[in-house]
């Protein structure tokens, strides 16, 4: 092959390794800890509009830009809702400030009838003072559940002010476009270091 012919292969060759080699650099290889939603719903799906514990009204959208970890639970909670309150404080604090920043963890109330803006404050901002408690009125609430998949109901009713709520205790957990990427069954969020990885993960993508 003349030296002409054979420089001009290569040069034409080249953008085609440079392709094959960007590919390879930016395949993500990383597999999450959370169950991944590999068909990711439109934002729409996920969206909600809810009153936080500041008196201020919280969409979804507010929060673009940040992951979000979404968690449905009461202050009265016995057992699950102080539990996996506490796991995600030490996942947040795990985080760098700058990663911080960047991360958003919501209890939105399924107790709506007891749980004042006061009380979430005081509750969710025991655990770490950046999350944010949500409540509606009943409707609202039904609303967002449903839009989660979120299962509630007053169980042990002893009096109008005394009683249990069952709830579904999955953590779902947002991209920073508002997709519902990953979840948590209940329990699960107590592997720390995994949550964090998944989180940093999620601030990538
Ligand atoms: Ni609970």
């Amino acid at each position: 092959m003349p030296r002409r012919a054979l420089w001009i292969t290569l040069l034409a060759g080249l953008p085609l390794l440079l392709a094959v080699i960007a590919f390879v650099l930016s395949r993500d290889t990383y597999q999450p800890y959370g169950t991944r939603l590999l068909n990711i719903r439109p934002v729409e799906a996920n969206q909600f509009s809810l009153t936080a514990h500041d008196g201020s009204t919280k969409s979804l959208s507010d929060f673009r830009g940040k992951v979000v970890l979404i968690f449905f639970g009461f202050v009265n909670c016995p057992d699950v809702c102080p539990t996996t309150l506490l796991e995600l404080a030490k996942v947040y604090k795990a985080l760098t400030p700058p990663e911080q920043a960047r991360v958003q963890v919501l209890l939105i109330s399924v107790d709506p009838e007891r749980d004042t803006k006061e009380k979430l404050r005081d509750y969710v901002t025991f655990f770490a003072p950046t999350f944010l408690g949500l409540t509606g009125t009943p409707e609202q609430i039904a609303q967002v559940a449903k839009k989660y998949g979120v299962f509630y109901q007053k169980s042990q009713i002893k009096s109008a002010t005394e009683y249990n709520v069952d709830h579904t205790a999955t953590v779902f957990a947002l991209d920073p476009k508002g997709q519902l990427r990953l979840v948590y069954g209940n329990g699960k969020v107590a592997e720390t270091a995994r949550v964090v990885e998944d989180v940093r993960w999620l601030l990538r993508n």
